[in-house]
């Protein structure tokens, strides 16, 4: 079914290109689609709640975010037999909101909703893929082979690798959430901004290696004409 494969389209980032910056309020938007949409299944066990401070949070408002976390603490409630929890405070991850993957697969289909800290270096095409999956579910169409078909439980994107995925589509309306910075929250723009914001988890120093690399060029720009000039120096009376 290769034929029905679509590639995602381009996005622009903020933070694409050898002088690319994060777009902060962007990433701040980004986050709000992550908290309100994707954290329902999605965890980000390799950001911290304290790292929100690079995205200009204060510390009073991580720590506000985290307590609507739950984090899981090493003994069983007595009387439910469920695990215990605590609420999260700023140097925890971003946990899974499952207790366990058998719990994670068993509220989707048996599909395991991946962690999205990594996301974005993981799959070829970064975060125009995230992007592109996001929007890029589709009726399916009336070509499509019986056996490409989403099956129960899997929806059609052409997006997906294997065109058909456990994920339903997460972003579906205008307006999903509500941007205080008065962004119009359409289906795209959310979109973008949760791609951006994970492309930020996936590597939050991306601005100091950007930094260093085109220092590192103007650096070696010098360096070449310094000794371009030694050498004709050098060599001036031996002609
Ligand atoms: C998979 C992103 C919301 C359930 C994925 C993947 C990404 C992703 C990038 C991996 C796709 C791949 O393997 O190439 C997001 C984002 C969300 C979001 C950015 C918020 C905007 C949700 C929600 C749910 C969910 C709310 C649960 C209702 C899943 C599941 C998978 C998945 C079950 C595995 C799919 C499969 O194996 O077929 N998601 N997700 N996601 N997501 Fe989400």
């Amino acid at each position: 079914a290769h034929h029905f494969h679509v590639e995602p389209q381009e996005v622009a980032f903020a933070s694409d290109g050898a002088f690319g910056r994060f777009d902060r309020q962007q990433l701040q938007r980004g986050f709000q689609v992550y908290k309100e949409v994707c954290a329902a299944c999605h965890s980000l066990r390799h950001v911290a709640f304290r790292d929100l401070t690079e995205l200009g949070f204060t510390a009073p408002e991580v720590k506000a975010i985290a307590k609507n976390w739950a984090i899981e603490v090493p003994s069983v409630n007595p009387d439910t037999g469920e695990p215990a929890t605590r609420k999260a405070i700023p140097s925890d991850m971003f946990p899974s909101p499952y207790a366990n993957e058998v719990a994670a697969r068993a509220a989707n289909n048996n599909a395991l909703p991946p962690d999205l800290s990594l996301m974005t270096k993981a799959r070829e095409g970064h975060a125009e893929y995230v992007h592109g999956l996001l929007t890029g579910y589709r009726k399916a169409p009336a070509d499509l082979p019986a056996e490409a078909r989403p099956g129960p439980g899997l929806y059609y994107n052409p997006v997906y690798a294997n065109l058909n995925i456990a994920m339903p589509p997460p972003l579906v309306a205008e307006g999903q959430v509500s941007y205080a910075d008065g962004t119009k929250p359409t289906v795209d723009q959310m979109a973008q901004d949760v791609s951006a914001f994970l492309i930020w988890t996936a590597e939050p120093k991306l601005e100091n290696r950007k930094r260093t690399g085109v220092a590192v060029i103007l650096f070696l720009l010098l360096a070449t004409t310094l000794a371009y000039f030694a050498y004709q120096n050098i060599w001036a009376d031996k002609k």
